[in-house]
């Protein structure tokens, strides 16, 4: 193979570092040797496929010392330029297939939109369309349609047939195998590995019939994801929800993703922090913070997805675990220190808690009566600092990230907490409470966006605000890039 036509071919050898996440000695390896190891193999034949997207890589300031807005590295994933054929059937929940389709498109997958006639009532496919860059098909008998990509074509030219939301009438057409519309008829004809993301009425999944059915589709492959408990869009409690976008992600990448050993950080171990921690001040009030646990449990889920075997340390959380991860839950501080502490060794570990800095001395274990004086003194003392702790420990995690939630001096501060907690990095993010009457554009804990500053060692890099998981895609970039080079800068040039 000529090492170096691909490389030109690619957008040239800082394209192909952003593209493999390796540093430049890594390619000066691959030129010397005159072959690329196996595991970027698939990566590199997936962007040759795509190469005048991909030229687009290229990012000149890529090593920029100053604190300017940077484009921050993108990641190929391993499902890039997959098709996914998704199926969208006449449920209310159809509405989450089109939050769905962009997290999907996050992933690099490519939508095509089909919906059921149902469906249009309660989305209209223009709206899919829009989303998905892509034509929304509806006809089984439109001619224009089957001229341009037949039923047959749009059922064997994808890599997974997804439907979302599975409804009772489609599962069950789809069970007998009747085609008398488009997605009934792709179902039949399709050869692609088929997955249904049910949601109904309780009543109506529990029925025997809708089981029987459920049970033959389990039979011939179909895999089935949820549904998931909870009430229901009909007010009633029970199974019958749809699986939320993120899980359903989830299964369709472990379903497409190439080897799990060929991944990148296949073989490291990450540790997590994420959410609050609450501080018991008597047996009924606590301290506690806003963080809602979105940040961290997306850089979980992003470093799972690259093969990581993921630890992930939660403080009281509403959401969901990523799919795949270890998730020890805890409530203090000192809970969130020692689960910590426990998951060493780690080559990775990323601290984006909101951990208490202070505790209350003596936790009552009654509630306190209200006392008859205006005030009252309650005494603090100092929890661990986690971060801290991992950055001195004798078993320092490879890679050490900390986040700096701040109100001002955005750099220093974080500059000055990347020196003191000795940690690689520093994520920081400017935080205003949302709350009350305030406007502020940082509204951080909670919310699925964020603006970030990437801080290393006497670089700093402002991110333009995008979504919680956008981010945390990109920092899983830029820690693979980083890993690779520690790693490609111990090898021998000429091997
Ligand atoms: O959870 P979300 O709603 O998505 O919001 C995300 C977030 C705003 C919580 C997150 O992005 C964030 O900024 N997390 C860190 C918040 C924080 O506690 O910052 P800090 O500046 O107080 O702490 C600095 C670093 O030390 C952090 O990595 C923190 O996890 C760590 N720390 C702090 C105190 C302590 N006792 N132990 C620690 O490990």
């Amino acid at each position: 193979m000529d090492v170096q036509k691909v490389i030109d071919q690619l957008g040239g050898r800082h394209a192909l570092q952003s593209l493999l996440g390796v540093g430049p000695s890594a390619i000066s390896n691959y030129i010397t040797r005159g072959c690329f190891p196996r595991r970027v193999q698939s990566i590199i034949d997936t962007a040759l496929q795509d190469t005048p997207h991909h030229n687009q890589l290229h990012n000149p300031n890529a090593n920029s010392t100053s604190s300017t807005t940077l484009t921050p590295p993108r990641i190929i994933h391993p499902t890039h330029g997959k098709r996914i054929a998704l199926i969208i059937g006449g449920g209310i929940a159809a509405y989450k297939a089109l939050e769905l389709t962009r997290r999907l498109q996050d992933h690099g997958f490519h939508i095509t939109g089909i919906m059921t006639k149902s469906a249009q009532q309660f989305i209209t496919p223009l709206s899919l369309s829009a989303l998905s860059g892509e034509k929304v098909y509806t006809d089984l008998f439109s001619l224009t349609d089957e001229a341009e990509m037949g039923h047959i074509r749009l059922a064997r030219e994808t890599d997974l047939v997804l439907v979302v939301p599975a409804t009772a009438n489609l599962m069950a057409r789809a069970a007998n195998g009747i085609a008398d519309d488009l997605a009934s008829t792709i179902l039949l004809a399709t050869t692609a590995p088929v997955m249904m993301a049910p949601a109904m009425n309780p009543a109506m999944w529990s029925h025997p019939a809708t089981q029987d059915n459920l049970a033959r589709l389990q039979s011939r492959g179909v895999h089935i994801i949820g549904p998931d408990s909870g009430d229901t869009a009909c007010g009633e409690d029970g199974e019958g929800r749809l699986t939320s976008p993120q899980d359903i992600v989830a299964h369709v990448r472990a379903r497409l993703e190439p080897d799990r050993s060929s991944l990148a950080l296949s073989g490291k171990h990450a540790l997590v922090t994420s959410g609050p921690t609450i501080e018991p001040i008597d047996s009924v009030r606590f301290i506690a913070n806003h963080s809602s646990g979105k940040q961290g449990h997306a850089i979980a889920a992003a470093l799972a997805s690259h093969g990581a075997t993921v630890t992930l340390v939660n403080g009281p959380v509403t959401i969901d675990p990523p799919t795949g991860v270890k998730l020890v839950s805890v409530e203090t501080a000192q809970e969130m220190h020692d689960a910590c502490m426990a998951a060493l060794p780690a080559d990775i570990a990323v601290c984006a808690a909101a951990v208490a800095d202070w505790r209350a001395q003596a936790p009552k274990n009654h509630k306190i009566k209200k006392q008859a004086a205006d005030s009252m003194t309650l005494n603090l003392v100092k929890n661990p600092d986690i971060l801290a702790a991992l950055g001195t420990h004798e078993q320092r995690p490879t890679l050490l990230v900390g986040f700096a939630a701040e109100t001002e001096n955005l750099e220093a501060n974080a500059q000055q907490k990347r020196i003191a907690k000795n940690c690689d990095w520093i994520i920081g993010n400017l935080v205003a409470v949302s709350s009350g009457t305030n406007t502020s554009d940082n509204l951080v804990f909670g919310h699925d966006k964020n603006t970030i500053m990437l801080v290393r060692d006497g670089t700093s890099e402002a991110w333009p605000k995008m979504r919680k998981t956008e981010i945390a895609d990109k920092l899983v970039a830029a820690m693979i890039m980083t890993l690779n080079e520690t790693v490609a800068d111990k090898e021998p040039a000429n091997v």
